[in-house]
């Protein structure tokens, strides 16, 4: 089976059966990590831009080595360098980017939709690296790879997802992607920031972090995303934190062996103690590593890769 669409925009536009193709060409993509010369073929010849218009560690840089290590030419643009600093709209600079014939452009924008306003107008592959408190499809990609690696299945897992959720394109594609694998998923934070209608979603809320997470086999923590707040939601981090940051202490009430995860970055002593995130149930750098793998897979089948081929 071939991945049969140009771009990566959203995973709620993803079938269950395309997804798992990701997982699984994810899984022979992790094992080029682990060789000498990192480096195979499959994309020689092809052109990856990378265009960020707000900051990243994890996706653009695990995009930059996904590509290489495939052979791909991978190039870099920060906004913040560009001709977008001189008034280039994204059309005009998406369309600059077209006439170099790119394979592929990986976009991360502050508005929701930006990628879908490329991927309309040029004939390279969007890649959606988070558009504002839209989406973050490859996040929620390489988290369900991680579980499946850890726990060997998907389907009847129960995850907690703790935090602002309502802000959160990392929250809104995980709902999407675990509902889809069969993952029961219960949200969790204060009020004003959760979603107004959870059910919409398909999932359950609850202002109460120990019973959104006594019975989880995941348990994904998130940041407080004040850079898309309002000044009033949330009166002070210290109460945020006693209230609903993941301690020692939550964690002895949750189930033995819970896998805890986080997008990054991370706010140590904020949403999750220093003990808990370098704990041995964390899972937070292995999602960096796998970040590496789903990105790859991304780029291998959206050029036309075949699992089998590579
Ligand atoms: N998880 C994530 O998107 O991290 P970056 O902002 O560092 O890319």
């Amino acid at each position: 089976m071939a991945l049969k669409r140009k771009d990566i925009l959203t995973i709620r536009e993803l079938e269950a059966e395309e997804i798992l193709l990701i997982l699984d060409t994810a899984d022979s993509m992790k094992e080029i990590a682990s060789r000498e010369i990192k480096k195979v073929p499959a994309l020689r010849g092809k052109t990856v831009i990378n265009l960020f218009y707000e900051p990243s560690t994890r996706t653009r840089t695990s995009f930059e080595i996904a590509g290489k290590w495939l052979s791909a030419d991978v190039i870099n643009i920060a906004a913040t360098a560009s001709s977008v600093t001189k008034g280039e709209s994204l059309l005009d600079t998406g369309k600059t980017l077209q006439a170099m014939h790119p394979d592929v452009v990986v976009i991360r924008h502050p508005a929701p939709g930006a990628p879908k306003i490329l991927a309309d107008c040029l004939q390279a592959s969007i890649i959606n690296a988070g558009d504002g408190a839209h989406e973050h499809p490859t996040q929620a990609l390489l988290d369900l790879f991680t579980i499946r690696e850890r726990l060997g299945r998907l389907e009847g897992l129960r995850a907690a997802i703790v935090g602002d959720i309502s802000h959160s394109r990392v929250a809104r594609s995980n709902i999407a992607a675990m509902r889809k694998m069969g993952i029961e998923v219960r949200v969790a934070g204060p009020s004003t920031l959760l979603p107004r209608l959870p059910e919409q979603l398909g999932v359950r809320a609850t202002c109460e972090i120990g019973a959104a997470i006594a019975d989880a086999d995941v348990i994904m923590m998130l940041r407080i995303q004040r850079e898309r707040q309002g000044p009033t939601l949330l009166p002070s981090l210290r109460e945020y934190s006693r209230l609903f940051g993941l301690t020692v202490e939550r964690l002895k009430k949750a189930k033995e062996g819970v896998l805890i995860m986080h997008p990054g970055p991370i706010n140590r002593g904020v949403e999750i103690a220093p003990e808990v995130a370098d704990g041995p149930y964390s899972l937070i750098l292995d999602q960096v590593t796998n970040g590496v793998a789903i990105r790859m897979a991304l780029l291998y089948l959206l050029t036309g890769g075949q699992p089998a081929e590579r």
